[in-house]
């Protein structure tokens, strides 16, 4: 795979750009927003072909407009729309995956069509809520296999297609005219006047890039996507970029099979995590990804902000190497990638070869982190930490490229090498498993410091006194420092409800003061937060605390408490290893 193509005839004026409107199905049109330049600086727009971000409108009974294109094109899109339907009659908005960029156009879509739903998965919706605000009563989310009445034969059946890009991924089947809108799958970024597949050999080449940068990385979710997609009769696929497909159906369906099990064989693997608040590392990850497909080596890549602790976790047990990058917001990682660091340092094998990089603004401490506990932990590294200022040029994804390369490179010759991991560590990772089946509830105790509440996410607890009620908690001793947790220091204990979301706010090594912009709380009498989507609280003092091994041990009575939601669970930590919380 090449990763910068220069232009087919450089010297061509560049067309403006325009909606292109045409019918491809009964009571159903695509409307194409194309532009003939690149449109972002994004790996998978390198081959310079201009794209088209398509966007389908059927005109049943009920109207549905599925996938509005993003904001680069909201003022011609909407425009254009408005000559083939009046706004207002909308009566369902799909979205087959959310972002900030189209949310612009969604946004001002649902001021021309005040009775318009969206259409989205549970996890767009979930996204969507907080970004809607007083209109988020207008979402509709749906499950996979749920259905959709438009009249006029046009059910529309509605697939979830979660990937780690797009975890709110949802694909459309109109059995009326037998089309699926797959919005990423089978796309490519390529503007022309041809609306069809009719020369689709041409378009291999072009087909292909786009599913090494979008797709390689998460070949296994888009097998199980293939999957679905495979018994159902199609006469189209429509996807969100690109010409439609109509003449090479079941080549482009085998391709895409053949595609994700050429990257299953891959020999090396390595698991690529990041987190990213502005794109800005994602973007880096991404030109990584790219580049380490591109030398042939499997890449999982995972974004830490949906990642199951448990599932990390065995993935990094499974991979060659590893690679991980970071933004620094308020001179540290995210939390998530604390926790991800968290993780690796206490569950996988030092015998991994490791990568770190990040996007910064004017410090970059989480870079720093990154590389320092690494270090200490003695991985080996691929490559020098990368560092990039704000959003990467072309120059930063080329240096990206490179040191993925360079990566590829350095597992290449330790597998050469016969790198195995050492029998002491396999030793311990056993010991490690036993260990790591002694489970506990999921708590966050929250304190109050200098005005300001913190939590801090723990499994480590259990009642240690009938008389008076006592509890016994184990804390890193950094974060039971944060949070003040002296002798005579009142605290809450929130239980976790299972089947809620909370946990993800919350770290077990580093107390959190920012969760509480984002969740529900009241105060205890103690002046400590109480977790509304708790199952339950004590509220507790610090009776004695002295060291065990890494860890602080704190003996606490509890004074008053109550059950939030009598009729729930506790949430459990299920751990697959000792060595992690
Ligand atoms: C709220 C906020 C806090 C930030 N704090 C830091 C900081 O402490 N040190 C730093 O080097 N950059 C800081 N930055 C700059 C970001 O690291 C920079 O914008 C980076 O490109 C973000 O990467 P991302 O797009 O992957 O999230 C901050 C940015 C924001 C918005």
């Amino acid at each position: 795979m090449t990763l910068t193509t220069p232009l087919d005839s450089p010297s061509a004026p560049v067309r403006p750009r325009d909606v292109q409107v045409a019918t491809i199905g009964p009571q159903t049109q695509v409307l194409r927003s194309r532009t003939w330049d690149r449109l972002k600086f994004e790996v998978e727009y390198s081959r310079q072909r201009g794209t088209t971000a398509n966007a389908y409108l059927i005109q049943a009974d009920k109207i549905a407009l599925i996938d509005p294109p993003g904001e680069s094109f909201t003022d011609l899109f909407l425009a254009e729309l408005q000559h083939q339907v009046a706004p207002p009659q909308i009566d369902y908005i799909v979205t087959s995956h959310v972002n900030a960029n189209r949310l612009a156009t969604l946004t001002q879509l649902l001021n021309l069509a005040p009775q318009a739903q969206i259409v989205c998965s549970r996890a767009a919706a979930n996204t969507l809520k907080i970004a809607l605000g007083d209109r988020a009563d207008r979402l509709y989310p749906v499950r996979s296999g749920e259905t959709l009445d438009l009249g006029q034969g046009h059910v529309l059946e509605f697939m979830g297609v979660p990937t780690p890009r797009w975890p709110d991924g949802l694909c459309t089947y109109d059995m009326a005219s037998q089309t699926l809108f797959s919005d990423k799958l089978f796309g490519m970024h390529h503007c022309a006047d041809a609306l069809w597949d009719e020369q689709w050999r041409q378009l291999e080449s072009d087909r292909r890039y786009y599913f090494d940068c979008l797709h390689n990385p998460q070949a296994k979710q888009v097998e199980t996507a293939l999957d679905l997609i495979d018994p159902l009769p199609l006469k189209t696929l429509a996807p969100g970029h690109g010409p439609l497909v109509r003449y090479s159906l079941s080549r482009l369906r085998q391709d895409y099979r053949q595609w994700c099990q050429q990257q299953a064989q891959q020999t090396l693997r390595v698991a690529l995590l990041y987190a990213s608040a502005y794109g800005n590392t994602a973007q880096l990850a991404d030109a990584i990804a790219q580049a380490l497909s591109a030398a042939q080596i499997a890449v999982e890549a995972i974004n830490c902000e949906q990642a199951d602790p448990n599932t990390l976790v065995d993935i990094l047990n499974q991979c060659d190497g590893f690679i991980i990058g970071s933004p620094t917001l308020g001179g540290h990682a995210p939390v998530q990638i604390q926790t991800a660091l968290g993780l690796i340092l206490a569950n996988v094998p030092k015998t991994k070869l490791v990568g770190v990089f990040g996007s910064y603004g004017w410090s970059g401490e989480a870079i720093d982190e990154l590389e320092r506990k690494l270090k200490d932990a003695n991985y080996a590294f691929g490559f020098e930490p990368l560092r990039v200022r704000f959003s990467p040029d072309a120059a930063a994804l080329e240096s990206c490229t490179a040191a993925a390369t360079q990566f590829a490179q350095r597992l290449r010759k330790r597998q050469k090498q016969g790198a195995r991991p050492a029998i002491a560590e396999a030793h311990s990772d056993r010991t490690a498993q036993a260990l790591g089946r002694v489970i506990g509830s999921l708590c966050v105790v929250t304190t109050q410091v200098n005005g300001s509440h913190t939590g801090l996410l723990t499994a480590w607890v259990a009642q240690a006194s009938f008389s008076p009620p006592g509890l016994m908690l184990a804390l890193p001793r950094d974060a039971a420092e944060t949070s003040q947790l002296h002798s005579g220091a009142s605290f809450v204990l929130n239980i976790l409800k299972e089947g809620r979301s909370v946990r993800r706010h919350f770290s077990p090594q580093h107390c959190s003061t920012t969760a509480f912009d984002h969740l529900p709380f009241e105060l205890a009498s103690n002046g400590c937060a109480i977790l509304t989507y708790g199952l339950a609280y004590v509220e507790c003092t610090v009776n004695e605390q002295s060291c065990a091994g890494d860890h602080l041990l704190i003996y606490a009575t509890v004074q008053q408490g109550e059950l939030l939601a009598p009729g729930g669970m506790p949430a459990i930590n299920h751990r697959k290893s000792g060595h992690q919380y």
